[in-house]
């Protein structure tokens, strides 16, 4: 396979998805294909083509598909580099940002590039955690109870009560977050989160332990849990220091319970519309039970990331992983 491994971006995840599109041009080499590491993506127009389109009018008829044919060969569609069009599928190693929330992936279908998971409508979805909560629910995937800023903090506090955490509704690793103890810090956690996002929520705080399921293809992977070593809460320096969480794959608890998060996990999966592979957050209250938090579309993927590390426990190995998630883009092509 001729693959483009495509990471980078301009998100506050931007190092996280260095790492991991470094590891994956590493592992699909590995797996013997032919791939190229590409950092960023630019398609620009010259100011002469510009000038030439806007004296050009439009003509009678639309053009005839064969026309369009010859136009998407010449040019790729809008994505003009190279290393896109020649390639086979591009993965995308993104995180954060546009590289996540769909717009990459529009552009991309736009151009009629094949790309690795969800499109841009399961990417956007699953970006705004609002959204993909709504989504949640109607699946009957149980998500904490949640208002969106503005709210006064005595409506707040009474309806979600304490703790409870503030959060930018599309951001990622953890930034902006806020555990919020007292009534006063409510609308400090808010303006905190707004330095990242233009909307913010507030969360109910779900006590307890907390794990995470992998999905590839059709498919739940080993149900891990993760015990954070730098802080109570799953945040920045606990995801990507060494050492910087307990990750347990498969997780130790019950046949039945690891039956039931792989059915929520999917249930989160499919409410979303997500393709290929994805990676859904979820809490275990020891009274309440289980709480989805969040869909993932483009978790990490260094080898010693959690969804790689869920495909190791049942006997896939990294570039094996990667490889799968290229054949299930690829067989989009096929259909
Ligand atoms: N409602 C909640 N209850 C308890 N912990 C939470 C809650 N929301 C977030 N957290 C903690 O914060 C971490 C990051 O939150 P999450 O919603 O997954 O956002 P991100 O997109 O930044 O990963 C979670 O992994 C968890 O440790
Ligand atoms: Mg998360």
């Amino acid at each position: 396979m001729k693959i483009a491994v495509l990471f980078g971006g301009n998100s506050s995840e931007r190092d996280v998805s260095i790492a991991s599109g470094i590891q994956v041009t590493k592992a699909l080499k590995e797996a013997g294909h032919n791939v190229l590491a590409v950092d960023t993506f630019r398609g620009v127009l010259s100011d002469v083509e510009v000038q030439a389109l806007l004296s050009r009018g439009i003509a009678p008829e639309p053009p005839s598909s064969h026309d369009l044919e010859v136009v998407k060969a010449k040019t790729g569609g809008i994505v003009q580099p190279s290393y896109f069009t020649d390639a086979d599928v591009v993965f995308l190693a993104l995180h954060g940002g546009t590289g996540e929330d769909g717009t990459v992936q529009a552009v991309f279908t736009a151009a009629g590039v094949l790309y690795t998971g969800s499109d841009h409508v399961g990417s956007a979805a699953a970006m705004d955690k609002d959204l993909a909560k709504r989504l949640f629910l109607a699946a009957e995937v149980p998500t904490p109870d949640w208002l969106m800023a503005p709210v006064d903090s005595e409506s707040a506090a009474a309806r979600l009560g304490f703790p409870l955490v503030v959060k930018p509704n599309k951001q990622g690793s953890t930034v902006g977050l806020t555990i919020v103890h007292r009534l006063e810090e409510i609308q400090s956690a808010i303006e905190e989160a707004y330095r990242h996002d233009d909307e913010v929520m507030l969360e109910r705080f779900v006590p307890g332990r907390e794990f995470t399921v992998g999905i590839l293809g059709d498919r739940a992977l080993a149900v891990g849990e993760i015990i954070p070593k730098c802080s109570d809460i799953f945040d920045y320096q606990s995801k990507y220091q060494p050492g910087g969480a307990d990750e347990i794959f498969p997780a130790d608890i019950s046949p039945e319970l690891t039956a039931r998060f792989q059915e929520l996990a999917l249930g989160a999966h499919r409410a979303l519309k997500l393709r290929d592979y994805s990676r859904i957050d979820f809490r275990l209250d020891p009274k309440a039970g289980i709480w989805c938090l969040e869909a993932n579309t483009l978790p990490g993927m260094t080898a010693q990331s959690l969804l790689p590390k869920a495909a190791a426990a049942v006997g896939i190995p990294f570039p094996e992983l990667c490889t799968e998630i290229c054949r299930l883009a690829l067989a989009r092509r096929q259909r």
